[in-house]
């Protein structure tokens, strides 16, 4: 039964093969209605070899290989052998190089050392991202390569043409289908090239691995280590042993912020500053997702007309007004002031706080008001923050309450 239909698929070739001129339908998954007797039965599936089934799934699927050349049809000739070793080497260097970034990725020095760090720590840090996407993008390109390498050079070389067609899959397509994807593994030769199996299985191991690493290694973290001083309660902004935080400029020298550096009108983005921290500390708390903080100074006549948030009418300092800077629709930085109509646009997407009612959002998708931070000037003269933030900062997370 299966024969039958090898004949009418290769008819159908060389039919087309002559010229194609004329056309015989064969007994396709497209073709015409056909009756039940035209099938294979199950005895007949069950019997044919995986060849056999090959041919019947291409003559159902009007599939006709026009041309197909095995690159070495004699196994094991030395010209083989150097093609599997050339292609080898391209999953040896992915193997090598992604065992290089699973190394780095958990070994190398990563954190931040500032520049007067005694040793090379400063210069180690600023290896470590280049490194890290150097090799990962070595073993990448090498896996790719091999695998390039190994279709060009020793899969068989075939051009096949195929009719188009139409309709849900049946059983019969099912088995065939199968039988040529189990064909075309043992076509392509793999299994009787041992070393470039076992090549790329290494390589391809060492790679996924260092992939999975990567996206993983980000997420092992506690975020609730720390307690009530956990990273997602506190900020850098929070003092716990009455050590006052100052607001800082984003500058090479540290420079506080005072209230006469500001004209009416006038914003400025602030960071917190501890005198008792290390260059360490004090650039991770620059470096902070929730520590920027807009200090806004209204116009005298915007200040008069201010509604203060209930419980926060203490907040600010004569004119001077703290906000997050953090959006709280999805965390982009809002500092696009409009100081005629003390009006805050956040720029991703058009959200808008009024600055004169406590940083309520009055248009886009934000709904809470941007978190006020509690401002004083100490006897310096010095702005510093009262507290940390009473609320989550930004988009927060599920357990914030809403403004
Ligand atoms: S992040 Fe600000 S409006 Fe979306």
């Amino acid at each position: 039964m299966a024969h039958r239909y090898v004949g009418a698929g290769r008819r159908d070739a060389v039919d087309r093969g002559e010229g194609m001129t004329t056309h015989q339908e064969p007994p396709g998954r497209a073709g015409k209605a056909r009756g039940p007797s035209e099938y294979p039965d199950d005895t007949d599936l069950s019997t044919s070899s995986r060849e056999e089934l090959v041919r019947l799934g291409s003559a159902l699927d009007q599939v006709t290989i026009v041309h197909r050349a095995d690159p070495f049809p004699v196994p094991g000739t030395r010209a083989e052998k150097r093609t599997e070793r050339k292609v080898a080497r391209w999953f040896i260097i992915a193997a090598l190089a992604g065992l290089g970034f699973l190394a780095a990725y958990l070994f190398w020095p990563y954190q931040y050392a500032p520049p007067s760090t005694p040793g090379d720590r400063h210069f180690l840090y600023q290896l470590y991202t280049p490194i890290i996407g150097a090799l990962l993008g070595l073993s990448l390109f090498a896996t790719g390569s091999g695998m390039i390498a190994y279709a060009k050079d020793l899969l068989p070389h075939e051009t096949a043409v195929q009719e188009r067609h139409t309709g849900a899959s049946s059983e019969l397509d099912r088995v065939t289908t199968t039988a040529i994807l189990v064909d075309s593994g043992v076509s392509s030769g793999i299994g009787r090239r041992s070393l470039i199996k076992r090549t790329a299985g290494i390589g391809g191991a060492v790679l996924g691995t260092g992939v999975g690493v990567l996206a993983l290694g980000g997420l092992i973290r506690n975020p609730w280590k720390g307690g009530s001083h956990a990273a997602l309660w506190v900020t850098p902004w929070a003092s716990y042993n009455g050590e006052p935080v100052f607001l800082r400029y984003d500058a090479e020298q540290l420079r506080l912020a005072r209230p006469e550096d500001m004209d009416a009108g006038s914003i400025a983005t602030v960071f917190p500053y501890k005198r008792s921290w290390s260059e360490k500390e004090a650039y991770d708390a620059m470096h902070a997702s929730n520590s920027p903080v807009m200090l806004i100074r209204l116009r005298p006549d915007q200040a008069a007309q201010v509604v203060q948030r209930k419980g926060q009418a203490s907040f600010h300092y004569g004119d001077f007004y703290a906000y997050s800077k953090i959006c709280t629709h999805l965390g982009c930085p809002a500092s696009l002031y409009e100081s005629q109509d003390a009006r805050l646009l956040c720029p991703c997407h058009q959200s808008q706080f009024d600055m004169l009612e406590y940083a309520k959002p009055i248009f886009g998708p934000a709904t809470r008001p941007l978190p006020q931070l509690h401002i004083a000037v100490n006897d310096e003269g010095y702005f510093y923050a009262k507290g940390d933030f009473i609320e989550p900062v930004g988009p927060a997370f599920w357990e914030r309450k809403s403004g």
